[in-house]
Protein backbone atom coordinates (compact mmCIF):
# COMPACT_ATOMS: atom_id res chain seq x y z
CA UNK A 1 0.00 0.00 0.00
CA UNK A 2 1.44 3.09 -0.94
CA UNK A 3 0.70 6.12 1.97
CA UNK A 4 1.43 9.07 0.64
CA UNK A 5 3.11 11.25 3.09
CA UNK A 6 1.76 15.26 2.54
CA UNK A 7 3.92 17.89 3.99
CA UNK A 8 1.61 21.03 5.27
CA UNK A 9 1.88 23.63 8.18
CA UNK A 10 -0.27 23.62 11.27
CA UNK A 11 -3.68 25.85 12.42
CA UNK A 12 -4.24 27.13 15.43
CA UNK A 13 -7.98 27.52 15.79
CA UNK A 14 -9.17 23.81 15.14
CA UNK A 15 -10.49 24.30 18.31
CA UNK A 16 -14.13 22.06 18.91
CA UNK A 17 -17.03 24.18 20.34
CA UNK A 18 -19.83 22.78 21.89
CA UNK A 19 -20.39 20.19 18.76
CA UNK A 20 -16.98 19.84 17.20
CA UNK A 21 -14.85 21.83 14.88
CA UNK A 22 -17.74 24.38 13.17
CA UNK A 23 -16.42 27.18 10.05
CA UNK A 24 -17.65 28.13 7.24
CA UNK A 25 -17.29 25.81 3.94
CA UNK A 26 -14.78 28.58 2.31
CA UNK A 27 -12.92 28.03 5.87
CA UNK A 28 -13.01 24.12 5.43
CA UNK A 29 -11.61 24.37 2.14
CA UNK A 30 -8.70 25.80 2.82
CA UNK A 31 -5.44 23.71 1.39
CA UNK A 32 -5.14 20.91 4.28
CA UNK A 33 -7.39 22.33 6.31
CA UNK A 34 -9.93 19.14 6.72
CA UNK A 35 -6.89 16.86 6.32
CA UNK A 36 -5.59 18.69 9.39
CA UNK A 37 -8.22 18.28 11.46
CA UNK A 38 -9.17 14.65 10.26
CA UNK A 39 -4.98 13.51 11.40
CA UNK A 40 -5.66 15.24 14.80
CA UNK A 41 -8.30 13.08 15.42
CA UNK A 42 -6.39 10.14 13.97
CA UNK A 43 -3.08 11.26 16.06
CA UNK A 44 -5.53 11.17 19.48
CA UNK A 45 -6.82 7.62 18.94
CA UNK A 46 -4.20 5.51 20.03
CA UNK A 47 -5.60 1.46 18.94
CA UNK A 48 -6.50 2.52 15.58
CA UNK A 49 -4.91 -0.38 13.29
CA UNK A 50 -7.54 -2.98 12.56
CA UNK A 51 -10.32 -1.29 14.14
CA UNK A 52 -13.58 -0.06 12.87
CA UNK A 53 -14.78 3.56 12.30
CA UNK A 54 -18.44 4.65 11.42
CA UNK A 55 -18.38 7.76 8.81
CA UNK A 56 -21.34 9.88 7.33
CA UNK A 57 -22.93 12.91 7.67
CA UNK A 58 -25.77 15.09 7.07
CA UNK A 59 -25.65 15.98 3.43
CA UNK A 60 -24.52 19.34 3.38
CA UNK A 61 -22.10 20.74 0.98
CA UNK A 62 -19.08 19.38 1.07
CA UNK A 63 -19.80 16.33 2.39
CA UNK A 64 -19.33 14.20 -0.17
CA UNK A 65 -15.54 15.59 -0.97
CA UNK A 66 -15.34 14.91 2.82
CA UNK A 67 -16.25 11.98 2.96
CA UNK A 68 -13.94 10.91 0.72
CA UNK A 69 -10.57 12.65 2.11
CA UNK A 70 -11.50 10.88 5.15
CA UNK A 71 -11.98 7.10 3.89
CA UNK A 72 -8.41 7.37 2.12
CA UNK A 73 -6.95 9.00 5.29
CA UNK A 74 -8.91 6.58 7.29
CA UNK A 75 -7.31 3.57 5.07
CA UNK A 76 -3.65 5.24 5.37
CA UNK A 77 -3.84 5.60 8.85
CA UNK A 78 -4.44 1.46 9.26
CA UNK A 79 -8.00 1.15 10.25
CA UNK A 80 -9.52 -2.33 9.33
CA UNK A 81 -13.02 -1.36 8.24
CA UNK A 82 -15.21 1.65 7.47
CA UNK A 83 -18.63 1.41 7.75
CA UNK A 84 -20.61 4.42 6.06
CA UNK A 85 -24.00 5.60 5.14
CA UNK A 86 -25.25 5.44 1.73
CA UNK A 87 -24.81 8.66 -0.25
CA UNK A 88 -22.35 9.57 3.03
CA UNK A 89 -25.24 10.31 4.88
CA UNK A 90 -26.03 9.39 8.70
CA UNK A 91 -28.12 10.98 10.93
CA UNK A 92 -26.06 11.98 13.96
CA UNK A 93 -28.13 9.46 16.61
CA UNK A 94 -28.13 7.16 13.50
CA UNK A 95 -24.19 7.53 13.49
CA UNK A 96 -24.32 7.03 17.22
CA UNK A 97 -26.32 3.88 16.65
CA UNK A 98 -23.94 2.46 14.15
CA UNK A 99 -20.68 2.83 16.37
CA UNK A 100 -22.78 1.08 19.50
CA UNK A 101 -23.76 -1.72 17.24
CA UNK A 102 -20.48 -2.42 15.39
CA UNK A 103 -18.24 -2.04 18.54
CA UNK A 104 -16.42 0.19 16.39
CA UNK A 105 -13.36 2.42 17.98
CA UNK A 106 -15.83 5.35 17.45
CA UNK A 107 -17.48 7.75 14.57
CA UNK A 108 -16.91 10.55 12.62
CA UNK A 109 -19.98 12.72 12.03
CA UNK A 110 -19.59 15.70 9.15
CA UNK A 111 -22.37 18.04 10.14
CA UNK A 112 -22.50 21.80 11.21
CA UNK A 113 -25.98 20.52 12.37
CA UNK A 114 -28.54 23.36 12.80
CA UNK A 115 -26.13 26.16 11.22
CA UNK A 116 -26.81 27.01 7.41
CA UNK A 117 -25.70 25.04 4.55
CA UNK A 118 -24.44 25.83 1.05
CA UNK A 119 -21.06 27.32 -0.49
CA UNK A 120 -21.89 30.03 1.71
CA UNK A 121 -23.11 28.35 5.13
CA UNK A 122 -21.28 26.26 7.61
CA UNK A 123 -19.52 22.76 7.70
CA UNK A 124 -18.20 20.62 10.77
CA UNK A 125 -16.89 17.48 11.77
CA UNK A 126 -16.95 15.93 14.92
CA UNK A 127 -15.47 12.86 16.60
CA UNK A 128 -17.87 10.05 18.80
CA UNK A 129 -16.13 7.72 20.81
CA UNK A 130 -16.68 4.23 21.34
CA UNK A 131 -19.85 4.56 23.35
CA UNK A 132 -21.60 6.62 20.65
CA UNK A 133 -21.34 9.83 22.19
CA UNK A 134 -19.26 13.01 21.50
CA UNK A 135 -15.76 13.18 22.24
CA UNK A 136 -15.02 13.99 25.91
CA UNK A 137 -13.87 17.69 26.53
CA UNK A 138 -10.40 15.90 27.22
CA UNK A 139 -10.34 14.51 23.95
CA UNK A 140 -11.06 17.60 22.13
CA UNK A 141 -8.53 19.65 24.09
CA UNK A 142 -5.89 16.63 22.78
CA UNK A 143 -7.14 17.09 19.04
CA UNK A 144 -6.91 21.08 19.53
CA UNK A 145 -3.53 20.25 20.13
CA UNK A 146 -2.41 17.89 17.92
CA UNK A 147 -3.66 20.29 15.31
CA UNK A 148 -1.43 22.77 16.37
CA UNK A 149 2.20 20.22 16.12
CA UNK A 150 0.58 18.78 13.03
CA UNK A 151 3.31 19.44 10.18
CA UNK A 152 2.07 16.38 7.45
CA UNK A 153 -0.89 13.81 6.99
CA UNK A 154 -1.04 10.62 5.69
CA UNK A 155 -3.31 9.71 2.97
CA UNK A 156 -3.67 7.14 0.00
CA UNK A 157 -4.04 7.99 -3.55
CA UNK A 158 -7.03 6.29 -4.59
CA UNK A 159 -9.84 6.69 -6.91
CA UNK A 160 -13.22 7.40 -5.17
CA UNK A 161 -15.44 4.66 -3.63
CA UNK A 162 -18.99 4.87 -5.39
CA UNK A 163 -20.90 5.56 -1.96
CA UNK A 164 -23.86 5.49 -3.83
CA UNK A 165 -24.21 1.77 -4.48
CA UNK A 166 -24.45 -0.23 -1.15
CA UNK A 167 -21.58 -3.02 -1.12
CA UNK A 168 -18.14 -3.72 0.14
CA UNK A 169 -14.75 -2.33 -1.46
CA UNK A 170 -11.55 -3.20 -0.41
CA UNK A 171 -9.45 0.35 -0.17
CA UNK A 172 -5.73 -0.66 0.20
CA UNK A 173 -5.88 -3.48 2.63
CA UNK A 174 -8.74 -1.37 4.67
CA UNK A 175 -12.84 -2.49 4.09
CA UNK A 176 -15.63 0.17 3.22
CA UNK A 177 -18.69 -1.17 3.92
CA UNK A 178 -21.65 1.40 2.42
CA UNK A 179 -24.69 0.31 4.26
CA UNK A 180 -28.51 1.49 3.82
CA UNK A 181 -28.85 4.65 6.58
CA UNK A 182 -32.23 4.02 8.35
CA UNK A 183 -32.46 -0.02 8.68
CA UNK A 184 -30.12 -0.76 11.55
CA UNK A 185 -31.72 2.93 13.18
CA UNK A 186 -35.72 1.89 12.53
CA UNK A 187 -35.24 -1.51 14.04
CA UNK A 188 -33.46 0.20 16.90
CA UNK A 189 -36.41 2.35 16.84
CA UNK A 190 -38.84 -0.36 16.67
CA UNK A 191 -37.77 -2.20 19.97
CA UNK A 192 -38.55 1.09 21.98
CA UNK A 193 -41.76 2.30 20.76
CA UNK A 194 -44.97 0.71 20.13
CA UNK A 195 -45.09 0.29 16.36
CA UNK A 196 -48.66 -1.44 15.97
CA UNK A 197 -50.29 1.24 18.41
CA UNK A 198 -48.38 4.56 16.43
CA UNK A 199 -49.48 3.05 13.03
CA UNK A 200 -53.22 2.40 14.17
CA UNK A 201 -53.14 5.77 15.10
CA UNK A 202 -51.22 7.51 12.00
CA UNK A 203 -53.65 5.63 9.49
CA UNK A 204 -56.89 6.39 11.32
CA UNK A 205 -59.02 9.35 9.78
CA UNK A 206 -59.14 11.24 13.32
CA UNK A 207 -55.54 11.69 13.78
CA UNK A 208 -53.07 14.09 11.56
CA UNK A 209 -49.49 14.96 11.52
CA UNK A 210 -46.40 16.67 9.33
CA UNK A 211 -42.80 16.09 10.06
CA UNK A 212 -40.66 18.64 8.43
CA UNK A 213 -37.54 17.49 7.41
CA UNK A 214 -36.33 21.25 6.61
CA UNK A 215 -34.77 19.57 3.23
CA UNK A 216 -32.13 17.94 5.99
CA UNK A 217 -30.63 14.39 6.50
CA UNK A 218 -34.18 13.23 8.38
CA UNK A 219 -36.17 13.53 5.30
CA UNK A 220 -35.10 9.79 4.11
CA UNK A 221 -35.62 8.70 7.94
CA UNK A 222 -39.32 10.28 7.81
CA UNK A 223 -40.07 8.94 4.79
CA UNK A 224 -39.32 5.07 5.79
CA UNK A 225 -40.19 5.27 9.11
CA UNK A 226 -43.09 7.02 9.39
CA UNK A 227 -44.38 6.91 5.75
CA UNK A 228 -43.46 3.99 4.65
CA UNK A 229 -42.99 1.42 7.88
CA UNK A 230 -46.01 2.91 10.19
CA UNK A 231 -48.28 3.90 7.39
CA UNK A 232 -48.71 7.69 7.59
CA UNK A 233 -50.26 9.36 4.35
CA UNK A 234 -47.68 10.26 2.12
CA UNK A 235 -47.54 13.68 2.44
CA UNK A 236 -47.05 13.08 6.05
CA UNK A 237 -42.90 14.09 5.27
CA UNK A 238 -42.90 17.70 4.55
CA UNK A 239 -39.41 18.95 3.03
CA UNK A 240 -38.15 15.79 2.86
CA UNK A 241 -35.88 16.15 0.05
CA UNK A 242 -32.15 16.60 1.86
CA UNK A 243 -30.89 19.43 -0.23
CA UNK A 244 -26.75 20.71 0.32
CA UNK A 245 -27.86 23.73 0.96
CA UNK A 246 -31.29 22.89 2.78
CA UNK A 247 -33.19 24.44 0.08
CA UNK A 248 -31.20 27.77 1.52
CA UNK A 249 -33.33 27.53 4.62
CA UNK A 250 -32.13 27.45 8.03
CA UNK A 251 -32.31 23.93 9.25
CA UNK A 252 -33.21 24.48 13.10
CA UNK A 253 -36.29 23.36 14.43
CA UNK A 254 -37.77 26.43 16.07
CA UNK A 255 -40.69 28.26 16.13
CA UNK A 256 -38.56 30.99 14.09
CA UNK A 257 -37.03 28.37 11.05
CA UNK A 258 -39.53 26.04 10.91
CA UNK A 259 -42.15 28.77 9.42
CA UNK A 260 -43.95 26.37 7.12
CA UNK A 261 -44.61 23.67 9.81
CA UNK A 262 -45.76 26.58 12.28
CA UNK A 263 -48.15 28.28 9.92
CA UNK A 264 -49.56 24.37 8.97
CA UNK A 265 -50.41 24.12 13.05
CA UNK A 266 -51.20 27.50 13.36
CA UNK A 267 -53.73 28.03 10.65
CA UNK A 268 -57.27 29.28 12.03
CA UNK A 269 -58.77 26.33 10.60
CA UNK A 270 -55.62 23.80 10.36
CA UNK A 271 -56.80 20.25 10.81
CA UNK A 272 -53.58 18.95 11.93
CA UNK A 273 -52.95 17.60 15.39
CA UNK A 274 -49.20 17.03 15.74
CA UNK A 275 -46.75 18.75 14.21
CA UNK A 276 -42.82 17.85 14.66
CA UNK A 277 -39.68 19.27 12.44
CA UNK A 278 -35.77 18.14 13.45
CA UNK A 279 -32.49 19.61 12.24
CA UNK A 280 -30.00 19.81 9.60
CA UNK A 281 -28.49 16.02 11.43
CA UNK A 282 -31.63 14.41 13.14
CA UNK A 283 -30.74 15.11 16.38
CA UNK A 284 -32.79 18.45 17.90
CA UNK A 285 -36.64 17.93 17.48
CA UNK A 286 -39.43 19.98 18.02
CA UNK A 287 -43.04 19.26 18.74
CA UNK A 288 -46.31 21.00 18.15
CA UNK A 289 -49.78 20.67 19.15
CA UNK A 290 -52.42 22.61 17.18
CA UNK A 291 -51.53 26.14 17.63
CA UNK A 292 -49.60 24.48 20.71
CA UNK A 293 -45.79 24.61 21.12
CA UNK A 294 -44.31 22.44 23.65
CA UNK A 295 -41.23 23.74 24.96
CA UNK A 296 -38.56 21.18 24.39
CA UNK A 297 -38.04 22.05 28.50
CA UNK A 298 -41.71 21.01 29.23
CA UNK A 299 -41.25 17.90 26.62
CA UNK A 300 -38.37 16.06 28.77
CA UNK A 301 -40.24 16.76 31.51
CA UNK A 302 -43.32 14.99 30.26
CA UNK A 303 -41.54 12.29 28.03
CA UNK A 304 -39.85 11.95 31.98
CA UNK A 305 -43.21 11.60 34.04
CA UNK A 306 -45.26 9.24 30.99
CA UNK A 307 -42.25 7.13 30.71
CA UNK A 308 -44.19 3.69 31.77
CA UNK A 309 -46.47 4.11 29.00
CA UNK A 310 -43.59 3.29 26.50
CA UNK A 311 -42.21 -0.07 26.33
CA UNK A 312 -38.76 0.82 26.10
CA UNK A 313 -39.30 2.57 29.27
CA UNK A 314 -41.80 0.89 30.87
CA UNK A 315 -39.36 -0.81 34.07
CA UNK A 316 -39.11 2.96 34.74
CA UNK A 317 -36.20 5.32 34.64
CA UNK A 318 -33.40 5.38 36.86
CA UNK A 319 -32.60 9.38 36.63
CA UNK A 320 -32.91 12.25 34.51
CA UNK A 321 -30.35 15.30 32.71
CA UNK A 322 -30.67 18.53 32.13
CA UNK A 323 -28.75 21.48 30.64
CA UNK A 324 -27.98 23.71 33.34
CA UNK A 325 -30.12 26.53 31.20
CA UNK A 326 -32.66 23.69 30.25
CA UNK A 327 -36.21 24.43 32.82
CA UNK A 328 -36.69 23.40 36.17
CA UNK A 329 -39.73 21.61 34.58
CA UNK A 330 -37.74 18.28 34.85
CA UNK A 331 -36.77 18.19 38.33
CA UNK A 332 -40.34 18.38 40.01
CA UNK A 333 -41.29 15.58 37.83
CA UNK A 334 -37.76 13.38 38.75
CA UNK A 335 -39.08 14.89 42.63
CA UNK A 336 -41.68 13.00 42.48
CA UNK A 337 -40.59 9.84 40.94
CA UNK A 338 -38.05 9.50 43.86
CA UNK A 339 -35.30 9.74 40.69
CA UNK A 340 -32.02 12.22 40.54
CA UNK A 341 -32.03 14.70 38.23
CA UNK A 342 -28.68 15.86 37.45
CA UNK A 343 -27.38 19.54 36.14
CA UNK A 344 -24.82 19.47 33.52
CA UNK A 345 -23.15 21.86 31.07
CA UNK A 346 -24.63 22.80 27.59
CA UNK A 347 -23.29 20.20 25.33
CA UNK A 348 -24.66 16.59 25.05
CA UNK A 349 -21.41 15.24 25.54
CA UNK A 350 -21.75 15.83 29.66
CA UNK A 351 -24.52 13.48 29.43
CA UNK A 352 -22.37 10.80 28.40
CA UNK A 353 -20.75 9.50 31.36
CA UNK A 354 -24.04 9.52 33.23
CA UNK A 355 -25.81 7.63 30.64
CA UNK A 356 -22.74 4.90 30.60
CA UNK A 357 -23.01 4.59 34.49
CA UNK A 358 -26.69 3.80 34.59
CA UNK A 359 -27.45 7.03 36.35
CA UNK A 360 -29.98 8.55 34.13
CA UNK A 361 -32.06 6.88 31.32
CA UNK A 362 -33.43 10.42 30.25
CA UNK A 363 -32.10 13.80 29.07
CA UNK A 364 -32.88 16.80 27.32
CA UNK A 365 -31.66 20.58 26.37
CA UNK A 366 -33.55 23.62 25.84
CA UNK A 367 -32.11 24.05 22.59
CA UNK A 368 -34.26 21.27 21.37
CA UNK A 369 -32.67 18.34 22.10
CA UNK A 370 -34.46 15.17 23.64
CA UNK A 371 -32.45 11.62 24.28
CA UNK A 372 -32.12 8.20 26.49
CA UNK A 373 -29.41 5.50 26.83
CA UNK A 374 -30.21 4.13 23.50
CA UNK A 375 -27.87 6.29 21.51
CA UNK A 376 -25.18 8.97 22.99
CA UNK A 377 -26.87 11.78 21.14
CA UNK A 378 -29.88 13.60 21.08
CA UNK A 379 -32.30 12.13 18.40
CA UNK A 380 -34.56 13.95 17.11
CA UNK A 381 -37.14 11.27 15.36
CA UNK A 382 -36.90 9.04 18.65
CA UNK A 383 -38.82 12.26 20.51
CA UNK A 384 -40.99 12.33 17.48
CA UNK A 385 -41.61 8.42 18.05
CA UNK A 386 -41.88 9.06 21.73
CA UNK A 387 -44.76 11.83 21.25
CA UNK A 388 -46.33 9.49 19.06
CA UNK A 389 -46.70 6.77 21.00
CA UNK A 390 -47.89 9.02 24.36
CA UNK A 391 -50.81 9.86 22.12
CA UNK A 392 -51.53 6.64 20.91
CA UNK A 393 -51.64 5.50 24.62
CA UNK A 394 -53.54 8.44 26.39
CA UNK A 395 -55.76 9.52 23.33
CA UNK A 396 -55.72 12.83 23.69
CA UNK A 397 -54.44 15.78 22.11
CA UNK A 398 -50.61 17.65 22.95
CA UNK A 399 -52.06 20.48 24.53
CA UNK A 400 -54.27 18.63 26.81
CA UNK A 401 -51.27 16.56 27.63
CA UNK A 402 -49.36 19.34 28.09
CA UNK A 403 -52.16 21.56 30.49
CA UNK A 404 -52.25 18.63 32.48
CA UNK A 405 -48.92 17.86 32.86
CA UNK A 406 -48.95 21.90 34.11
CA UNK A 407 -51.53 21.62 36.71
CA UNK A 408 -50.03 18.36 38.33
CA UNK A 409 -46.86 20.18 38.40
CA UNK A 410 -47.13 23.74 38.32
CA UNK A 411 -45.57 25.64 35.02
CA UNK A 412 -42.45 27.01 34.52
CA UNK A 413 -42.51 29.66 32.14
CA UNK A 414 -39.16 29.87 29.96
CA UNK A 415 -37.98 31.43 26.84
CA UNK A 416 -34.91 32.26 25.29
CA UNK A 417 -33.40 35.40 23.87
CA UNK A 418 -30.39 35.11 21.26
CA UNK A 419 -28.14 38.33 20.38
CA UNK A 420 -26.45 36.82 16.93
CA UNK A 421 -23.02 37.63 15.83
CA UNK A 422 -21.98 40.66 17.55
CA UNK A 423 -18.60 41.57 18.31
CA UNK A 424 -16.56 39.14 20.37
CA UNK A 425 -14.87 41.94 22.16
CA UNK A 426 -18.46 43.67 22.84
CA UNK A 427 -19.66 40.19 23.96
CA UNK A 428 -16.75 39.82 26.13
CA UNK A 429 -16.81 43.20 27.87
CA UNK A 430 -20.58 41.98 28.37
CA UNK A 431 -19.36 39.03 30.11
CA UNK A 432 -16.61 40.77 32.53
CA UNK A 433 -19.15 43.33 33.72
CA UNK A 434 -21.57 40.81 34.66
CA UNK A 435 -19.36 38.84 36.24
CA UNK A 436 -17.64 41.44 38.36
CA UNK A 437 -21.41 42.53 39.71
CA UNK A 438 -22.05 38.63 40.93
CA UNK A 439 -20.70 38.58 44.44
CA UNK A 440 -22.51 41.85 45.11
CA UNK A 441 -26.33 40.48 43.88
CA UNK A 442 -26.88 38.20 46.79
CA UNK A 443 -29.49 39.34 48.52
CA UNK A 444 -30.27 42.22 46.38
CA UNK A 445 -34.07 43.14 45.31
CA UNK A 446 -35.57 43.67 41.87
CA UNK A 447 -39.16 44.99 42.76
CA UNK A 448 -40.88 41.62 43.69
CA UNK A 449 -37.57 39.76 42.97
CA UNK A 450 -35.11 38.84 45.33
CA UNK A 451 -31.60 36.91 44.25
CA UNK A 452 -30.95 34.09 46.28
CA UNK A 453 -27.78 33.36 44.66
CA UNK A 454 -25.75 34.61 41.99
CA UNK A 455 -22.53 33.15 40.17
CA UNK A 456 -20.61 31.21 37.56
CA UNK A 457 -21.79 27.55 37.01
CA UNK A 458 -19.41 24.82 37.50
CA UNK A 459 -19.96 21.12 37.06
CA UNK A 460 -18.26 18.26 39.07
CA UNK A 461 -19.15 15.29 36.86
CA UNK A 462 -20.12 12.50 39.08
CA UNK A 463 -18.56 9.81 37.27
CA UNK A 464 -15.09 10.52 36.84
CA UNK A 465 -14.77 13.66 39.26
CA UNK A 466 -13.85 16.58 36.07
CA UNK A 467 -14.38 19.61 36.68
CA UNK A 468 -16.13 22.32 34.10
CA UNK A 469 -15.79 25.89 34.86
CA UNK A 470 -17.62 29.23 33.38
CA UNK A 471 -20.05 27.37 32.11
CA UNK A 472 -22.83 30.37 32.34
CA UNK A 473 -23.27 33.18 34.79
CA UNK A 474 -26.36 32.38 36.89
CA UNK A 475 -28.75 35.05 38.87
CA UNK A 476 -31.13 32.82 40.91
CA UNK A 477 -34.32 34.40 42.66
CA UNK A 478 -35.66 33.44 45.80
CA UNK A 479 -39.06 31.93 44.07
CA UNK A 480 -37.05 29.68 41.68
CA UNK A 481 -36.88 32.26 38.59
CA UNK A 482 -34.04 31.93 37.16
CA UNK A 483 -31.62 34.13 34.73
CA UNK A 484 -29.03 32.81 32.62
CA UNK A 485 -26.11 34.10 30.56
CA UNK A 486 -23.84 32.34 27.97
CA UNK A 487 -22.45 32.76 25.26
CA UNK A 488 -22.84 30.12 22.40
CA UNK A 489 -20.28 27.48 21.37
CA UNK A 490 -21.77 26.68 18.27
CA UNK A 491 -21.83 29.95 16.01
CA UNK A 492 -19.06 30.89 13.28
CA UNK A 493 -19.51 34.65 13.53
CA UNK A 494 -18.88 36.82 16.03
CA UNK A 495 -20.34 35.57 19.58
CA UNK A 496 -23.82 34.54 20.57
CA UNK A 497 -25.44 35.54 23.60
CA UNK A 498 -28.08 33.40 24.73
CA UNK A 499 -30.32 34.44 27.73
CA UNK A 500 -32.30 32.39 29.38
CA UNK A 501 -35.25 33.35 31.60
CA UNK A 502 -37.51 31.25 33.44
CA UNK A 503 -40.13 31.76 35.80
CA UNK A 504 -42.16 29.19 38.30
CA UNK A 505 -46.05 29.42 38.39
CA UNK A 506 -48.10 26.63 40.46
CA UNK A 507 -51.36 28.25 39.95
CA UNK A 508 -53.28 26.85 37.28
CA UNK A 509 -55.63 29.91 36.55
CA UNK A 510 -52.24 31.79 36.32
CA UNK A 511 -51.17 28.94 33.58
CA UNK A 512 -53.00 31.00 30.02
CA UNK A 513 -50.34 34.06 30.33
CA UNK A 514 -48.93 35.12 27.14
CA UNK A 515 -44.79 33.73 27.79
CA UNK A 516 -42.95 36.66 27.23
CA UNK A 517 -45.84 38.94 29.35
CA UNK A 518 -44.99 36.65 32.17
CA UNK A 519 -41.22 36.83 31.72
CA UNK A 520 -41.40 40.91 31.42
CA UNK A 521 -40.24 41.01 34.45
CA UNK A 522 -37.13 39.00 34.44
CA UNK A 523 -36.09 40.61 31.77
CA UNK A 524 -36.43 44.52 33.13
CA UNK A 525 -34.14 42.95 35.14
CA UNK A 526 -31.55 41.83 32.15
CA UNK A 527 -31.45 45.28 30.80
CA UNK A 528 -30.48 46.77 34.20
CA UNK A 529 -27.82 44.20 34.87
CA UNK A 530 -26.26 43.32 31.88
CA UNK A 531 -27.16 46.61 29.83
CA UNK A 532 -27.15 44.61 26.81
CA UNK A 533 -27.40 47.44 24.71
CA UNK A 534 -24.65 49.91 26.08
CA UNK A 535 -22.51 46.83 25.00
CA UNK A 536 -23.89 45.57 21.87
CA UNK A 537 -25.63 48.05 20.54
CA UNK A 538 -28.53 45.23 20.22
CA UNK A 539 -31.71 47.06 21.51
CA UNK A 540 -33.57 43.30 21.71
CA UNK A 541 -32.86 39.65 20.53
CA UNK A 542 -32.50 38.55 16.74
CA UNK A 543 -34.38 35.40 17.76
CA UNK A 544 -36.55 34.74 20.84
CA UNK A 545 -37.24 30.54 21.34
C1 LIG B 1 -25.63 21.65 19.94
C2 LIG B 1 -25.20 20.75 21.05
C3 LIG B 1 -26.10 20.93 22.23
C4 LIG B 1 -26.17 22.37 22.64
C5 LIG B 1 -26.55 23.24 21.48
C6 LIG B 1 -26.47 24.73 21.78
O1 LIG B 1 -26.87 21.24 19.45
O2 LIG B 1 -25.20 19.40 20.65
O3 LIG B 1 -25.65 20.12 23.27
O4 LIG B 1 -27.10 22.55 23.66
O5 LIG B 1 -25.72 22.99 20.38
O6 LIG B 1 -25.16 25.06 22.11
P1 LIG B 1 -24.70 26.57 22.24
O7 LIG B 1 -23.32 26.50 22.81
O8 LIG B 1 -24.80 27.19 20.88
O9 LIG B 1 -25.70 27.20 23.19
ZN1 LIG C 1 -28.03 18.90 15.34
Amino acid sequence: MTIQIIKTTPFDDQKPGTSGLRKSVKHFKKPDYLQTFVQAIFNTLDTIQGSTLILGGDGRYFNREAIQIILRMAAAAGFGRVIVGQGGILSTPAASNLIRQYQALGGIILSASHNAGGPEGDFGIKFNGANGGPAPESMTEAMFAAAKQIHEYHIVPLNPIPVDKLGTYQLSGMQVEVVDSVSAYLALMETLFDFDKIAALLTSDHFKMRFDAMHAVTGPYGHRILEERLGAPVDTVIQGEPLADFGGGHPDPNQTHAHELMAMLYARNSDIDFGAASDGDGDRNMILGKRFFVTPSDSLAILAANARLIPGYKEGIAGIARSMPTSQAPDRVAAKLGIPCFETPTGWKFFGNLLDAGKITLCGEESFGTGSDHVREKDGLWAVLFWLNLLAEKQDSVENIVRKHWAEYGRNYYSRHDYEAIDMQDANALVDALQAQLSGLAGKSFGALSVRAADNFTYTDPVDGSVSKNQGIRILFTDGSRIIFRLSGTGTQGATLRVYLEKYEADVSKHDQDVQDALADLLAIVQTVARIEHFTGREAADVVT
